[in-house]
């Protein structure tokens, strides 16, 4: 299937207001992180070596913004000290659910970020 087909599936290539290109995400290296904005919030992109995961910067605790900390490979948020795992998943602190996961999907040499649906 070649890109244009499936920048039809996939809205998010065509410019959808939800689906945000991710520039510059493919020359990320392994275990690095970008932010950006979709719609009204803070998503963190980060660059595993099989692809990308994507999650709201928002904790879920009192909805302070977390950071992505390359060097423990988790989020931490700075309000009260709570930790979550590279999967979103809470670790420590007082969090009652994990991050809320974004959609990525690859698309050629370029990645996009969407809502969960
Ligand atoms: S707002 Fe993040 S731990 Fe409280």
């Amino acid at each position: 299937m070649g890109i244009p087909a499936m920048m039809y599936l996939w809205p998010a290539a065509r410019g959808g207001s939800t689906n945000v290109e991710v520039e510059g995400a493919i020359d990320l290296k392994p275990g690095r992180s970008k932010t950006l904005q979709v719609g009204s919030k803070a998503v963190i992109v980060v660059r595993e070596r099989s692809g990308f995961l994507a999650f709201s910067a928002v904790c879920t605790h009192l909805g302070c913004l977390v950071k992505w900390d390359a060097d423990s490979k988790k989020f931490l948020c700075p309000c009260h000290a709570a930790v979550f795992d590279g999967n979103g998943k809470v670790v420590s602190g007082p969090p009652p659910a994990p991050l809320e996961a974004y959609v990525v999907k690859e698309i050629g040499d370029k990645v996009y970020v969407a809502p969960p649906a």
